[in-house]
């Protein structure tokens, strides 16, 4: 991790009893519903399932209801997670109901800010980023809307190095 900040935070809940986690993007169908179902898998495998909650939700309304994009459907199957989040809009009680709430970028974090209630609920907000190996050179999960396939297939190499880590520094 390469924020100080970031690690004390997520260190002082390691050995919590349940961890509670939640993924934010825009629309809550392509970036935050593949990492929700790629930490629940990696949870999953690890026997680890009723330790945690995994959760998203996007920071607009526009897709409310809905399952997420076929694309990213299609790309995460091939790689074993089944994603079947139908989406949400972030709220503030999400801050009570969360320890960790997970940006996918920038305008994801300056708008989780915003909404967030007390200087001890934004401390909840670690980007995405934080988590992923420098190694793979990306500060922000980008955006695959408006992109082709390899736009998903980074968007799932980033989701999976960052949400292993995620899950070692906290199991
Ligand atoms: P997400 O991707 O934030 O990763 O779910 C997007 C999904 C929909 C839109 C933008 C980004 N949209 O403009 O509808």
């Amino acid at each position: 991790m390469k924020s100080e900040k970031a690690r004390e935070y997520i260190e002082s809940l390691r050995g919590s009893g349940k961890i509670r986690v939640l993924f934010v993007c825009l629309g809550n169908i392509c970036r935050s519903p593949a990492a929700e179902g790629v930490l629940a898998d990696i949870v999953d495998r690890a026997g680890q399932s009723h330790r945690w909650t995994i959760d998203s939700a996007g920071t607009g309304n526009y897709h409310t209801g809905d399952l997420p994009d076929h694309r990213m459907r299609i790309h995460a199957r091939r790689r074993g997670f089944e994603l079947t989040h139908h989406a949400r809009q972030v709220r503030e009680s999400d801050f009570d109901n969360f320890d960790i709430i997970i940006p996918m970028d920038g305008s994801n974090e300056r708008n989780l800010r915003l909404l967030a209630p007390t200087p001890e609920a934004e401390r909840k907000i670690i980007p995405m980023a934080e988590f992923v190996d420098k190694a793979m050179r990306y500060d922000y999960i980008p955006d695959p809307y408006y992109e082709g396939a390899e736009g998903f297939e980074l968007v799932l190499d980033l989701l999976q190095d960052g949400c292993s880590h995620l899950f070692e520094l906290l199991k």
